[in-house]
């Protein structure tokens, strides 16, 4: 049995598989803080202990001391600084934190060639300007960073002590040379980092190290488990889908929502700020449309109405989209395609009559606007996949999973496990580590269980203009 542990935004959230199924998951809520506009934190101490508590939940279902190997997913592009006692200085700053914007104007000003070297423009998700607006705003817990590293390596570091990381959470970084999979000089200075402070790089499938016997009185896991590096949630999530090969793609619908192509050349396509990245697995790159808002935006409106998100799209269900208003779900500013962190949220034609389920509908319409979005952002690599898997909690949704079939025009496929799909790859890649699985055996795709077909588009392609439109009109407004 291999044990998958994906440190997301929500959750931390456990898979406990064979080498081609699921046999038990686990999942222990995070919380997010957000001290000031445009920040987003978490600490990386609760992350280890959410993945502590969840291995606890585990423990009722199956004997950890069946556990031969694990491997680690993560939310990417997050900040984690240590000092020099590997302490974490301050909380991390996440994927989806705006704060860094003068920051990547200036990265860009110096290193204008980044978007060819590092695979994407700069953005303040990103891991590099991060770095940068904390050397101006907070020189205290600048000049104690002693070394850096991704959500999931820092869980790495807590089951095994080493600091590593993989190609795929490097990636996400801005640091990154993408073509030559290794950290590139030039821009780690240009970002005032110190080139020591660097992770060493791994493939997702090597073994890192092994569970310290301090971990294992912490955990419960044995001690000298072999854990592998493992790699950020897309490249896990596209290993759970055979993600891994030219031609395969899919969607993912978590808190973050992303449109993703598997690759064996490096083609950065910056201007549309799709990210060119190095995938997990040697030899392989990927190209991805990273939206900030994913299916985020159902679980908000539910907060706000009191709603379960199953409630909202069952509510969405329940009306047709004539009269609906129309949403831009921009919660967090935007990635892909806009490059905007400074956009928001709204809505737009609201009427008297309007009612909760009409606002629920144009909530979970918005998301698949997303999508048409993105896959008019790859150009030509959207025609080379015949269909797209989805993943992530959103994919529950049947009327979420047609409406991004209808304006993608891509049939989507959804399998059993779709909402354990990074942990799930992660266990994935701890079987490979240890030889029970072959690389060539991580291109195997589940089975499919459901298919949705594309729609006639006409009937929103009105509305989808109307989003476009709306977002124009928007941006100009500081
Ligand atoms: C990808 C991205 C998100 C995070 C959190 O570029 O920012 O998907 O990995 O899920």
């Amino acid at each position: 049995m291999y044990l998958g542990i994906d440190i997301g935004t929500s959750a931390v959230k456990l898979v406990c598989a064979d080498t081609d199924r699921i046999v038990a998951t686990a999942s222990v809520g995070l919380e997010t803080t957000s001290p000031q506009p445009g920040w987003s934190e978490q600490h990386p101490g609760h992350w280890w202990r959410a993945t502590r508590a969840a291995l606890q939940q585990l423990k009722g279902q199956v004997a950890l001391s069946d556990v031969k190997a694990i491997g680690l997913s993560g939310q990417m592009h997050g900040a984690v600084l240590l000092d020099r006692a590997l302490r974490p200085v301050r909380p991390a700053i996440l994927w989806n934190d705006s704060r860094a914007t003068r920051e990547c104007d200036k990265l860009y000003a110096a290193q204008p060639q980044i978007g060819q070297i590092a695979g994407v423009l700069p953005l303040p998700g990103f891991t590099a300007p991060k770095i940068a607006w904390l050397k101006q705003h907070e020189p205290d817990s600048y000049a104690r960073i002693a070394r850096i590293l991704l959500p999931k390596d820092y869980v790495g570091f807590r089951l095994h002590g080493e600091l590593t990381t993989d190609t795929s959470d490097a990636a996400g970084t801005l640091w990154l040379d993408q073509a030559a999979r290794e950290w590139h000089v030039r821009v780690a200075a240009a970002t005032d980092v110190d080139f020591d402070w660097l992770p060493q790089v791994v493939d997702g499938h090597s073994v890192v190290g092994a569970v310290t016997a301090q971990a294992a009185s912490e955990t419960g896991l044995k001690p000298g488990i072999p854990v592998v590096a493992g790699g950020g949630d897309a490249a896990t999530g596209a290993v759970s889908l055979g993600a891994t090969e030219p031609g395969r793609g899919f969607i993912s619908l978590g808190t973050s929502g992303q449109l993703f192509a598997a690759d064996i050349e490096y083609k950065p396509n910056p201007e549309c700020y799709v990210h060119a990245f190095a995938h997990t697995l040697p030899g392989r790159w990927y190209q991805m449309a990273a939206m900030l808002n994913g299916a985020r935006p159902i679980s908000w409106i539910g907060g706000q109405f009191g709603l379960s998100a199953a409630e909202v799209v069952s509510l969405a269900e329940s009306v047709s989209g004539d009269r609906v208003p129309v949403f831009l779900p921009y919660l967090t500013g935007e990635r892909s395609p806009l490059g905007d962190p400074k956009i928001r949220a709204c809505f737009f034609g609201l009427e008297d009559s309007t009612t909760r389920a009409e606002i629920c509908r144009s909530v979970v319409e918005a998301i698949a606007f997303c999508f048409a979005d993105a896959a008019q952002s790859f150009g030509d690599t959207i025609g080379s996949l015949s269909e797209l898997a989805a993943i992530g909690g959103g994919s529950r949704s049947d009327l979420l999973l047609g409406l991004i079939a209808t304006v993608t025009g891509k049939p989507i496929v959804r399998s059993d496990g779709a909402d354990s799909g990074p942990a799930y790859g992660a266990a994935r890649l701890a079987a490979c580590g240890t030889g029970a699985l072959a690389i060539t055996d991580l291109s195997d795709r589940p089975l499919t269980t459901d298919r949705f077909e594309p729609a006639d588009p006409a009937a929103l392609s009105e509305r989808l203009t109307r989003f476009r439109r709306l977002y124009t009109a928007v941006s100009t407004v500081d």
